[in-house]
């Protein structure tokens, strides 16, 4: 598990925009070149429209061109471990059919897989 992505997703969390659940997220991610991206949640008065933390840092690095995903860090400032969200691991899966995923918490954490979290993902 990479350090340096865990000390990015740790502070990046802080950075959530989170007033209505008051859970804020910080994802980081390596790409296959070694470029380090990260993302917070975002949300929105209008609930539906919330962007978890996990996709903000894909897509900012998807939209800088960067698409191979070695490993994703993802941090909630909490004492209890959660795992991402469905549409996230979709999303993941796009990109890295076998991505390595450490969730950690201020108490726990587990290292796993997209492949782990979403077998048989759906590809086109
Ligand atoms: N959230 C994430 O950022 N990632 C996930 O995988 C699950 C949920 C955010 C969305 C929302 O801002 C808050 O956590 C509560 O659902």
């Amino acid at each position: 598990m990479n350090k340096e992505l865990i000390k990015i997703a740790k502070k990046v969390s802080q950075n959530a925009h989170a007033p209505y659940s008051n859970f804020k997220v910080g994802a980081a991610l390596i790409t296959k070149s070694g470029k380090i991206f990260s993302g917070c949640n975002v949300e929105n008065a209008s609930y539906g429209l919330t962007m978890c933390a996990e996709r903000v840092a894909i897509f900012k690095a998807v939209s800088e061109g960067f698409k191979e995903f070695i490993e994703m860090v993802i941090y909630v400032d909490s004492d209890t471990l959660f795992s991402p969200c469905g549409a996230c691991r979709q999303v993941i899966a796009e990109f890295s059919s076998d991505i390595k995923i450490t969730i950690f918490s201020n108490k726990e954490q587990i290292e796993t897989t997209i492949k782990e979290l979403l077998p048989l993902a759906f590809k086109l």
